[in-house]
C-alpha cells in the first residue's frame, strides 16, 4: 500500500506520519500518535465520541481521512489542560458530575470547547441542541449542559 506523508501539529507538537490514504484521522490519532483519549464509538459519524478540534473547529475524526488534514492543528482531550491546570470545562465537568462511565467525555469536552468558541450558544437549550451530536449512553445530558453553561456564564 502506498503511504503518504501527513504533517500535523497535535496538541502543540509538530508530528509527521506516513499513512495509507484510507486511514482516518481518528485511527491516526489513536494508533499512531498515541492519543488514545479520543474514543471510537460508532466509527460512522453518529456518536461524537471521536470529536477533536481541527484548527479550533470541532469535527468527528472518524469521518475524515488523515491525509485530508495535512498541515492542520489538532487538539485532542490530552491537549486541553495547561500543565497541571485543568481546562475550565474539565473542571466544570467534575464539579457538575457531567459523566458516569466517561467514555463519551473526551468527545463531549472537545465539542464543548468548539461550541464555546463558535459563540452561538447562549442558553441551556442552545447547548443541548448544538451538542446533540455527542451521545451519552449514561444519560448525563443535564449535567453536561450544566457544566457547559457554567463556563459560558
Ligand atoms: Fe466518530 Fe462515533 S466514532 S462519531
Amino acid at each position: 500500500q502506498q503511504q503518504h506523508p501527513v504533517r500535523l501539529r497535535i496538541n502543540g507538537q509538530d508530528r509527521e506520519f506516513n499513512v495509507e490514504s484510507w486511514v482516518t484521522l481518528l485511527d491516526l490519532l489513536r494508533e499512531r500518535a498515541g492519543m488514545t483519549g479520543t474514543k471510537k464509538g460508532c466509527d460512522q459519524g453518529q456518536c461524537g465520541a471521536c470529536t477533536v478540534l481541527v484548527d479550533g473547529k470541532r469535527i468527528n475524526s472518524c469521518l475524515t481521512l488523515a491525509v485530508m488534514q495535512d498541515g492542520r492543528e489538532i487538539t485532542t482531550v490530552e491537549g486541553l489542560a495547561t500543565g497541571d491546570d485543568l481546562h475550565p470545562l474539565q473542571q466544570a465537568f467534575i464539579d457538575c458530575d457531567a459523566f458516569q462511565c466517561g467514555y463519551c467525555t473526551p468527545g463531549q469536552l472537545c465539542s464543548a470547547v468548539g461550541l464555546i468558541s463558535e459563540g452561538q450558544a447562549t442558553s441551556r437549550d442552545d447547548v443541548r441542541e448544538l451538542m446533540s451530536g455527542n451521545l451519552c449512553r449514561c444519560g448525563a445530558y443535564p449535567q453536561i449542559a450544566d457544566a457547559v453553561i457554567k463556563v459560558l456564564d
